[in-house]
């Protein structure tokens, strides 16, 4: 058949073109990618400031309601970085769909072509399919409650969902899949576009370090949560305020009322 005399599109999908969209959605993978990357590794951190205390988790959430800006939380500004978030994790998500085998036949011949090499970077992509494809439902999930529910997260808040509402199994699956596959996704960034300049051995070991501080992180984190929503189990739905806090809202006349 001849591409010149192509009537209606027919047969278009058999002839070669020139498109940079391929190339374009590429990129738009890749940074979708790289800015939710960036992004766990601070959520991580705001998250484990549980490790330093109650009052110091307390205050991360307050800076993120905007209480030291304008002297009343505002847990809105929460479901808007949540609803950045979400545009982000869609559009990663669509872009990776393009790249799932589509039926069991495909399926085979990649895992099969991995084993047989024994390539290890087909085998990590592998596995980057495996969690990302949980991440769809648990990731969904939680942006889900952090944007409906902005006003429960807090040291107690957050530890009773934890502990008495029992979702701590729901974030153990939800940590190994996002830390595996979130450090599999950078370094297979890095091989593709080629900075930091580093051999592949050199970026692996960064990748395995980086993976194994995050689990460690979060999971002394979820242990954390877990024991202060146990030790929290009898008085549920109570919310926490720093005694320092409470001593100048008092003393202001405001009854914790801008809280
Ligand atoms: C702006 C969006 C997000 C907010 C505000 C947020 C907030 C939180 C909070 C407050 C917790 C502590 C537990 C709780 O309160 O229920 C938590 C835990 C967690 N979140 Fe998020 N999160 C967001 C996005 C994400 C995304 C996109 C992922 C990746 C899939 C994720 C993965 C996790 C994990 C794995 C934990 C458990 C951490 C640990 O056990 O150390 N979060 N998040």
């Amino acid at each position: 058949m001849s591409c010149k005399n192509i009537i209606i599109q027919a047969g278009l999908a058999d002839c070669p073109r020139k498109s940079r969209w391929p190339a374009r959605l590429d990129l738009l993978q890749s940074s979708t990618g790289l800015i939710l990357g960036l992004f766990m590794w601070g959520h991580m951190f705001f998250v484990a400031s549980i490790l330093f205390g109650k009052d110091a988790m307390w205050t991360i959430t307050k800076l993120f309601e905007g209480f030291f800006f304008f002297g009343k939380s505002h847990p809105g500004l929460v479901s808007c970085v949540v609803g950045f978030v979400v545009v982000v994790f869609v559009l990663h998500a669509l872009m990776a769909v393009r790249k799932f085998p589509i039926n069991y036949r495909q399926w085979r011949t990649v895992r099969a072509h991995a084993k047989a090499m024994k390539h290890e970077d087909s085998t990590l992509w592998v596995w980057q399919v495996y969690t990302g494809f949980l991440l769809f439902f648990f990731a969904s999930a939680h942006l889900y409650q952090m944007f409906v529910w902005p006003q429960n997260i807090g040291p107690y808040a957050s530890a009773d969902r934890v502990w008495s509402d029992s979702l701590w199994p729901f974030y153990l699956v939800m940590l190994l899949a996002v830390e595996l596959h979130g450090g599999i996704g950078l370094y297979r960034l890095a091989v593709k576009w080629g900075w930091p300049n580093a051999s592949r051995q050199k970026l692996k070991k960064v990748k395995w370090a980086l993976t194994g501080f995050f689990l460690i992180l979060g999971l002394a984190t979820l242990a954390a949560y877990m024991k202060i929503g146990y030790e929290h189990r009898a008085s549920v739905g109570e919310r926490f305020t720093p005694d320092w806090v409470l001593e100048k809202d008092l003393s202001a006349g405001h009854h914790g009322d801008s809280l």
